[in-house]
C-alpha cells in the first residue's frame, strides 16, 4: 500500500515525521476524508474547496493549487486500485522546533502532507437497520467549522458513546442540537427536514450539502435552522450524515425509540436519492 508524504507517492515505512511537527504537538493542521465509488472520487472539488478554505481560516500557505492537490489524491487512489473506499489526507504546518505556541513566520514554514487509503465497503446493513445514538452536551471549541486534526473533544464524545453501545454521539450546546461527533445531525418533524445550519458551531459537512441539494430538488421541506434537544427527542425521524456513513438512520437515542423505532419513510427516501446522487457521479452501486 502507497502513501503520498508531501508531493510523493512512497512506501508507508518510508515516510519520516518530526518529532517537533505541529500538528503532532499541537494539533496544527487540517484534514479531509473522501469517499471513491468505483473507483472515482465523490464531490473530491467540494472537499478540497473546504480545505483551502480551511487553510486561510488558520493562516496556513497551502503548497500546491486545487488542481495539483486533485491529480494527487487521484494518483494515489488509481496506485493502490481503491474502488470503494476512504482517502484520508492532512497538512500540518510542520516542524515547528524549537516549540513555541505562535505560528512560525509563514516564510519558515514547510507544510507537511501526508494521504492514505483504505477499502471500506458500504454498510448496507447499517444502513438499512440504524444505529444508536447518545445526546451529550458540546463540549468542543468554538471553530468546528475549521475540519482541524485537533479531535480531542470529538474523541471523548465518542466513547461515551462507545462505552455504553451506541455508534454516535449527538451533542447539543446550550440546549440547541449542534452536530455528532463525527457527523452532521438531522431530524425530521412533520415531513420537515431540519439540520444546524452552516457557520462556527458544527462542520459544514460536504454530505450535508449534497443532502440539501438532492432534497430540495425532489421537492421535500428542509429548514437549515437550529432545533433543540426537546425537539430532537421528539422527532418522526432522526439520521446523521457523513462521507462514509451518507444517510445513516438512528432508531434509539439514549435507549428510547425514534419514533416508532424503525427506519423511517423520509430516510429511506433520502438513502435513495443519495445512491442516485452517486451512482450519477461514480457509476452504477454495489
Ligand atoms: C464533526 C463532524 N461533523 C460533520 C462531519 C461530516 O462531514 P462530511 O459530510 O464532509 O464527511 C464530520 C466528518 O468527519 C465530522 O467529523
Amino acid at each position: 500500500m502507497k502513501v503520498i508524504w508531501n508531493k510523493e507517492i512512497v512506501d508507508r515505512a518510508s515516510v519520516k515525521i518530526d518529532l517537533e511537527d505541529r500538528g503532532y504537538q499541537f494539533g496544527d493542521g487540517l484534514y479531509e476524508v473522501i469517499r471513491a465509488y468505483n473507483g472515482t472520487l465523490f464531490t473530491i472539488d467540494e472537499h478540497i474547496d473546504r480545505m483551502f478554505r480551511g487553510a486561510d481560516k488558520i493562516d496556513l500557505k497551502m503548497p500546491f493549487t486545487k488542481e495539483e492537490l486533485k491529480q494527487l489524491i487521484i494518483s494515489l487512489i488509481k496506485e493502490n486500485q481503491i474502488d470503494t473506499g476512504n482517502i484520508y489526507f492532512q497538512l500540518t504546518r510542520g516542524n515547528g522546533s524549537p516549540r513555541n505556541h505562535a505560528y512560525p513566520d509563514p516564510e519558515k514554514v514547510t507544510p507537511v502532507f501526508t494521504a492514505s487509503t483504505t477499502v471500506v465497503p458500504r454498510d448496507a446493513v447499517l444502513m438499512s437497520k440504524g444505529v444508536a445514538a447518545i445526546t451529550i452536551p458540546d463540549m468542543r471549541w468554538l471553530h468546528c467549522d475549521i475540519k482541524s486534526i485537533s479531535l480531542l473533544g470529538n474523541v471523548m464524545a465518542k466513547h461515551e458513546a462507545h462505552k455504553v453501545g451506541a455508534f454516535e454521539a449527538i451533542q447539543h450546546r446550550d440546549g440547541i442540537v449542534t452536530e455528532a461527533s463525527s457527523s452532521n445531525s438531522w431530524m425530521i418533524k412533520d415531513d420537515v427536514i431540519y439540520t444546524h445550519p452552516d457557520g462556527n458551531l458544527i462542520l459544514a459537512g460536504i454530505t450535508k450539502l449534497v443532502i440539501l441539494k438532492i432534497a430540495r430538488e425532489a421537492g421535500l421541506k428542509v429548514k437549515e435552522e437550529p432545533y433543540t434537544l426537546e425537539q430532537l427527542k421528539q422527532a418522526d425521524e432522526v439520521f446523521i450524515s457523513s462521507t462514509t456513513l451518507e444517510v445513516m438512520p438512528v432508531v434509539t437515542l439514549d435507549g428510547a425509540s425514534v419514533g416508532d423505532g424503525k427506519v423511517g419513510p423520509i430516510v429511506t427516501k433520502l438513502q435513495e436519492l443519495y445512491a442516485q446522487e452517486v451512482t450519477r457521479v461514480c457509476g452504477e452501486l454495489v
